[in-house]
């Protein structure tokens, strides 16, 4: 009987440093009065922003535990949030769901904007070979004169991409498909724009 009472005692210990450690572990918004209310993080980029409406368009991951990757747009809480906020931009965020509603409460920018600008991406990749007005330097060809100006915008997108030769790096894994859209675009509209009285038919090498 004696026995019995201990192991008791020890059960009701138990249980009641189980019970503790589980409310502590609770989420403390998840009161009685809000318990519709349901908060998700997730990051994404801005695509675009309403300041008049109060929404933003985000093309986010995954949210866990309630929408995949996609592309939504919602409101703010708060239209102070989206003063600091670009097109463009990374942002982590946070959603509030009551039902059906949604409202986005936090943004907070986490990443710079990508350079979708040509002639910045010119600079930083390519003048050093190719040099500051595609003349071409020591460790690349000029892209002015001569064979470089046979090929097709495709081709070039495929050049740089993937790399040409031993000495032309591949840049698929440094920049985007669109920034080596907009190089490429440079290169050809600007650099070459007083190149072109060669002719340009496609060939093969
Ligand atoms: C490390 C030096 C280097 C860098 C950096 C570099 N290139 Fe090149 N590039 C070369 C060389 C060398 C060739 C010639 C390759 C061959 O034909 O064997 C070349 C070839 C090319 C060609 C093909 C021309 C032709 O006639 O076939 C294009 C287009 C080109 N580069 C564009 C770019 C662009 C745009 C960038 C920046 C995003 C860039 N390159 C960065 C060295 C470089």
């Amino acid at each position: 009987m004696k026995n019995q009472f201990k192991v008791f005692v020890i059960l009701t210990i138990s249980i009641a440093i189980f019970a503790f450690a589980c409310q502590t572990n609770n989420e403390p918004n998840l009161t009685a009065n809000s318990a519709e209310k349901q908060t998700y993080k997730s990051v994404g980029v801005v695509k675009s922003i309403d300041p008049d409406a109060g929404k933003i368009t985000i093309d986010h991951e995954d949210i866990a535990g309630y929408m995949a990757a996609m592309e939504m747009t919602e409101a703010v809480s708060d239209a102070k949030m989206l003063e600091t906020i670009k097109a463009g931009d990374k942002v982590e965020f946070e959603i509030e769901r009551t039902g059906a509603q949604i409202v986005i409460t936090k943004l907070t920018k986490i990443g710079e904007i990508v350079v979708i600008n040509g002639g910045e991406i010119y600079k930083m990749n390519c003048a050093e070979c190719h040099g500051g007005t595609g003349e071409g330097a020591e460790k690349g060809i000029s892209l002015l004169k001569g064979h470089a100006l046979k090929h097709s915008e495709k081709e070039y997108i495929e050049q740089v991409t993937n790399g040409e030769g031993k000495k032309m790096p591949a840049f698929k894994d440094k920049l985007s498909a669109q920034q080596i859209a907009a190089v490429v675009k440079f290169v050809r509209e600007d650099l070459q724009k007083n190149s072109s009285n060669e002719e340009m038919p496609e060939h093969q090498h």
